[in-house]
């Protein structure tokens, strides 16, 4: 893969605030990111908004190394860095000519800094680069925030499936492209 393939964008802090933070970057993932990858979806899933969910979900969303890189196999991943430190990841699986953003996972500790909105941004922008007419996403209904911030990034909620993911409703969001 060329370096410039990996490039999906820079994301520079709002001009208005003075900071002397690094600048957000979203690359695509290499191998060589899958065990720091699994760490974050621990950190993710191991906090306490994981109470309540069932284990079988819980199980799903903390990948072994061997699991992820399996599903590297099918799925685009791509991942968030400030000052070379992951912050996100998300994953896009492009099928029949539309994109499904899965696994995304922000850092607790890097939340409502737009984080998940440029790896949506990356997101969207790789199902244009496949020729996707549409990206879709879904969420458990019990987490309000991914709702949020898909509806901020111009998706709207198109329907919900009842009990779907061992009994969790789980929301759905589509964005035409
Ligand atoms: C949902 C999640 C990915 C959001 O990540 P994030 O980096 O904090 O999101 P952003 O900073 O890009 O948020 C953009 C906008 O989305 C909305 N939003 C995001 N999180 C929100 C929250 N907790 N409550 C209300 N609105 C929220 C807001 O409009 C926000 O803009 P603002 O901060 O200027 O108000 C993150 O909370 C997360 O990883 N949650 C656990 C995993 C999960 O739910 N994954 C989604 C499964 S599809």
């Amino acid at each position: 893969m060329h370096g410039s393939d990996r490039e999906v964008g820079e994301h520079a802090p709002s001009a208005a605030v003075k900071s002397t933070e690094p600048a957000l970057s979203v690359e695509r993932i290499t191998h060589q990111d899958v065990p720091e990858i699994c760490a974050l979806y621990r950190r993710v899933w191991e906090s306490p908004a994981s109470d309540g969910v069932p284990v079988e979900l819980l199980k799903g969303w903390q990948p072994s190394p061997l699991e992820f890189t399996s599903r590297m196999e099918g799925v685009t991943y791509f991942a968030a860095r400030r000052g070379g430190r992951l912050l996100g990841v998300v994953g896009c699986e492009v099928a029949r000519g539309s994109c499904h953003l899965v696994d995304l996972a922000v850092d607790p500790e890097a939340r409502r800094q737009g984080v998940a909105s440029a790896l949506v941004a990356a997101g969207v922008e790789w199902a244009r680069h496949a020729n996707a007419a549409q990206v879709w996403a879904d969420a458990l209904a019990r987490f309000p925030a991914a709702g949020a911030l898909f509806k901020h990034l111009g998706f709207a909620e198109c329907g919900v499936l009842h009990k779907h993911e061992w009994h969790e409703d789980v929301r759905l969001f589509e964005r035409i492209l």
